[in-house]
């Protein structure tokens, strides 16, 4: 009988939404995980940014109750949350905090990878899902800056959709679909509406699944001075090893007329591809002649976590207590026919605008900013060989340090132009 249906449903389907065996090694067996000390904070950006966006649906599912997204309704609905409903003012305030925080810690978990080298071999697939998450998570902030139908949201609604328009062929189809017409009405808050709640927070936590899965399957990153070396008594030539090595970094010898793994130091980025298939466990990751020390997840790594995560809420509830004044903008309801002085969108699109503002022209911003989003995202296929250690590739780093810097410069000319 022809089981292949059932056989694509087991290994495609199942399997893909079933990683339990590599949670369970992951969590208990000593050879997944590379210990990381709490000194090492930013090490955690990742999982902090999951605790965090658990926080923001839970705030935002709390402040559907109340919501009208409707344009004679929005403003006053979210001004009855703050000054009425229980708790709201605290709801609210999370809820706008959190969202600038969370993107906050994505930029700081996505430029600790770019530093350490993590988004090549095996964990490239991370660096895609996670470039779709941030993308994803932007347009939710942009989508959920419009909710509460102010002064600032609106007009930063109608900054951004216009920029659209500069797109050569389809940008004006692009800003009408946006908006639902021509103009930012009652149906561009209804669409709004619909991706900030519906269709955006369940891709996202679809898509996090599956950058999670992965970092289950390959572990977390070893420091990036750590390198594969073969033991070469134990060592029985088979190749596996050389096979699945994603830097083409080992190669067979015959030192004492027998065949041997060696591994070119240059190449090899310490990515443990090769240590799960080596059936003599001969390979061993090794930092000048120290070893690797391995731990596994549970209890150390589940604790330090933890730990960090919870530095952050507290940080953020304190951000929410006494500095909410600081961190969000006065809110007046949104008037479609009076342009304020001045039009703010929120921080991280701030350096973005900027750059849009300065430019000769909006199209040659866009395109700027566009060429700037596809570097990013294929940095795995641009940047693929080589060491891996920040001390050996200092054109690298200076790059990316340079673009750490642009960032904020333009964001913080953003904010005092
Ligand atoms: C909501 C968004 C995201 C969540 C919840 C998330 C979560 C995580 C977690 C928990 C890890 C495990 C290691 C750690 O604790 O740091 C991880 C690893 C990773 N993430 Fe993300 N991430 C997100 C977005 C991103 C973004 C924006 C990128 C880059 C564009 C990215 C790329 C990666 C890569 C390459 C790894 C492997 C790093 C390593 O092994 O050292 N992630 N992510």
């Amino acid at each position: 009988m022809n089981n292949r249906p059932a056989s694509f449903i087991k290994n495609r389907i199942i399997e893909n939404i079933r990683p339990w065996e590599s949670i369970r090694h992951a969590f208990f067996h000593d050879d997944t995980v590379a210990p990381v000390t709490l000194g090492d904070y930013l090490a955690y950006s990742g999982i902090v940014s999951a605790v965090l966006l658990v926080f923001q649906i839970v705030t935002g599912l709390l402040l559907l109750f109340y919501y009208s997204p409707h344009p004679m309704k929005a403003f006053e609905s979210v001004v009855f949350i703050q000054n009425e409903a229980p708790n709201g003012f605290l709801f609210v305030t999370l809820h706008a905090i959190n969202a600038k925080l969370i993107v906050l810690m994505l930029f700081i978990h996505m430029f600790r990878i770019m530093y350490v080298s993590a988004h090549r071999g095996p964990r490239s697939h991370q660096w895609y899902t996670g470039s779709a998450l941030l993308t994803l998570m932007l347009i939710t902030g942009f989508s959920g800056y419009l909710l509460p139908w102010s002064q600032q949201s609106f007009w930063a609604c109608v900054i951004g959709t216009e920029a659209m328009r500069t797109i050569p062929l389809i940008g004006d189809g692009v800003a009408w679909l946006l908006k639902g017409g021509k103009e930012v009405s009652g149906t561009t808050l209804a669409i709004f509406y619909g991706f900030h709640v519906i269709l955006l927070p369940i891709s996202i936590v679809i898509l996090i699944w599956f950058h999670l899965k992965r970092v289950w399957e390959t572990g977390v990153s070893a420091p990036p001075d750590m390198i594969a070396r073969i033991e070469k008594e134990s060592c029985i030539g088979c190749g596996l090893c050389e096979r699945i090595c994603p830097f083409e970094a080992i190669a067979m010898d015959t030192p004492y007329g027998k065949k041997k793994a060696c591994v070119d130091q240059n190449q090899c980025n310490g990515c443990r591809a090769c240590l799960g298939k080596c059936p003599t466990a001969s390979i061993g990751l090794f930092s000048g002649e120290t070893p690797m020390k391995r731990e596994p997840l549970f209890p150390h790594g589940v604790l330090n976590r933890a730990v960090a995560s919870l530095v952050t809420l507290i940080i953020l509830f304190a951000a929410v207590f006494f500095f909410h004044g600081l961190l969000m903008e006065t809110r007046t309801p949104a008037d479609p026919l009076v342009t304020p002085d001045r039009i703010k969108p929120d921080w991280y699109f701030m350096g973005p605008y900027q750059l849009l503002k300065v430019m000769p022209s909006e199209f040659m911003g866009l395109l700027t900013l566009a060429a700037v989003f596809l570097l990013m995202v294929f940095l795995p296929k641009l940047d693929r060989s080589g060491p891996r250690s920040p001390e050996k590739r200092p054109v690298y780093i200076f790059l990316v340090k340079t673009a750490i810097l642009s960032f904020i410069f333009f964001t913080l000319w953003g904010f005092i132009s």
